[in-house]
C-alpha cells in the first residue's frame, strides 16, 4: 500500500511544534497525503518500506525544511508608487503632513481608482511572487485604495487572481474605513454610514472579503467611526483586524479586544490595559517593524508586556507604496529582531504559527501531522539564519497544501 503522496528526505526539519521551541529533526522526512502533513520526525523512523511506496521521493541534499512562511498584513495590491513622498520624507515631511496635503493614502487611490482589473493584477503579481520566492505560500491582502465599493471590489478580486495565478493561499481583508476619499472631504461620518450600510453588506455578500480591517488613527477614523464598522462587520459574520496605535493611542488595541478581533496590527503607542485586553482576547499582536523604519519613528512596541502577558506576536511586511514598500518577510523578521528586540525564535513563530492564528487559520504554521504540507525549503544550517540575513537568497523551493509552488534554479 502506498505510504505517502510524497516524502522528502536527506533534509532537516524545524517543526516549531508547540512548547519545543525550534523542534529542530536532524536527518528527517517529511511525508504527506492529500496535502497533509502525515509524517515529520527522523528519517530513522520511517516505515521501512516507505520510499519505495511513496509516489514521490525528493532527495533535499541537505536543505532545512520550516513552515511555508506566512505574510499575515499586507497592501500588496495597488496602482503606481510614491517615490517623491518617499523624498518629501527624507526632507522633512511627516506622514500626516502628506496625507493632510492630499497625498499618502489618496495618491494610491487615485492611481489604483484609475487602473483596470487586468492593469492592477499586472502591477501586484510581481510583489507576490517576491514574497513566493522569500518563503511565502500564505499571504493576506487588504483592499482600502479603492475606497467605492466599485474599486474595493476590483481589489479584492485582483487579489483573489493572484491566488489562482500564483497556487498560493490568500486571505483577503476588506480595508474600506483605510482613509477619508476626496469626494466625503470633511463628511467622515457619512463615509462611514455609506460604508457600514451600502459597502460591507455587498462585500460581505460577494464573498471576497475574509475579514474587515480600518485605520484608526488622527489621519484615519476614530474609535467612535471604527467601533461602527466592527458591529457592523460582525452582524455580516466577519472577523476584524486593525491598524491600532500607529502614531497615537486612541485604545486600539483595546477596541481590538472588545470585538475579539483577530489581531491588532502596528500597536506601537498600545498602553499596558491594551496589551492586557489582548490577553484576555487572545487576539494577535502583528508587529510590522517595516513601516516603524520607513517613518523614522522611535516608539516601539510594547513588546516586554507582550511577552509578560503572553500575547502572541506576529510579524509581517505591511508591503504597501507609502510607508513599507517591502518585499521580503525575512526582512521584516530581521529587523523585528533588530529594532524591537525579538529574538531569532519569535521572529520565525511570528512569521508562521503566530502568522497563521492572525489570519484565523488552525490549519498551518507548524510542521505537525494533521496540519497542510506547507513547506518552505532553504539553504541554511539553522532557521535562526531566516532572521539575520538582510536579503539574500530565499526559499529553495516553496510547497503549498503539497503541491510544489516554487523552485529556484539552486533547488533543481
Ligand atoms: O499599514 N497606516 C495605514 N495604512 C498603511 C499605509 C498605507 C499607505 O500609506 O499607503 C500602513 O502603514
Ligand atoms: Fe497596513
Amino acid at each position: 500500500m502506498q505510504a505517502f503522496d510524497a516524502l522528502i528526505v536527506d533534509c532537516h526539519a524545524s517543526t516549531l511544534a508547540t512548547g519545543h521551541g525550534w523542534g529542530l529533526i536532524a536527518d528527517a522526512a517529511i511525508g504527506w497525503r492529500n496535502g497533509l502533513l502525515v509524517f515529520v520526525g527522523p528519517r530513522e523512523q520511517l516505515p521501512t518500506d516507505a520510499v519505495a511506496t511513496s509516489t514521490r521521493v525528493h532527495h533535499a541534499n541537505g536543505a532545512l525544511v520550516t513552515p511555508a512562511l506566512i505574510d499575515c498584513h499586507t497592501h500588496l495590491v495597488f496602482a503606481g508608487e510614491r517615490i517623491a513622498e518617499f523624498e518629501q520624507r527624507l526632507e522633512g515631511a511627516s506622514y500626516a503632513q502628506i496625507a493632510q496635503a492630499g497625498g499618502g493614502i489618496n495618491a494610491t487611490v487615485r492611481a489604483t481608482r484609475a487602473a483596470n482589473e487586468d492593469e492592477l493584477l499586472a502591477q501586484s503579481l510581481p510583489r507576490a511572487r517576491a514574497l513566493l520566492a522569500d518563503g511565502v505560500a500564505t499571504l493576506e491582502i487588504k483592499s482600502g485604495y479603492g475606497l467605492n465599493l466599485e474599486s474595493e471590489l476590483r481589489m479584492l478580486r485582483v487579489a483573489r487572481r493572484i491566488a489562482d495565478t500564483l497556487g498560493i493561499s490568500v486571505r483577503t481583508t476588506f480595508l474600506g474605513a483605510h482613509a477619508l476619499p476626496p469626494e466625503y472631504h470633511g463628511r467622515a461620518d457619512a463615509y462611514i454610514d455609506m460604508l457600514c450600510a451600502e459597502m460591507l453588506p455587498a462585500v460581505a455578500a460577494s464573498g471576497l472579503a475574509d475579514a474587515v480591517d480600518a485605520f484608526c488613527e488622527g489621519i484615519g477614523f476614530s474609535p467612535a467611526q471604527t467601533r461602527r464598522v466592527f458591529a457592523r462587520a460582525r452582524t455580516l459574520g466577519l472577523p476584524i483586524k486593525l491598524h491600532a496605535d500607529q502614531l497615537s493611542d486612541l485604545g486600539g488595541a483595546a477596541l481590538v479586544a472588545a470585538f475579539d478581533g483577530l489581531s491588532a496590527d502596528h500597536i506601537e503607542y498600545s498602553n499596558a490595559d491594551g496589551v492586557q485586553a489582548l490577553a484576555r482576547a487572545d487576539s494577535v499582536a502583528v508587529l510590522l517593524p517595516g513601516a516603524f523604519h520607513c517613518l523614522g519613528e522611535t516608539q516601539k512596541p510594547p513588546i516586554a508586556a507582550l511577552r509578560e502577558h503572553a500575547v502572541a506576536m506576529a510579524v509581517a511586511t505591511d508591503c504597501n507604496p507609502g510607508t513599507s514598500p517591502m518585499l521580503s518577510l525575512r526582512l521584516a523578521m530581521t529587523m523585528a529582531c533588530t529594532l524591537f528586540g525579538l529574538t531569532p525564535l519569535e521572529a520565525v513563530i511570528g512569521a508562521t504559527a503566530n502568522a497563521a492564528k492572525a489570519l484565523g487559520l488552525a490549519d498551518r504554521g507548524r510542521l505537525v501531522p494533521g496540519l497542510r504540507a506547507d513547506l518552505a525549503l532553504w539553504d541554511i544550517a539553522h532557521p535562526a539564519a531566516l532572521s539575520y540575513w538582510l536579503g539574500g537568497a530565499g526559499a529553495l523551493q516553496v510547497f503549498s497544501a503539497g503541491e510544489p509552488l516554487f523552485c529556484n534554479s539552486a533547488g533543481e
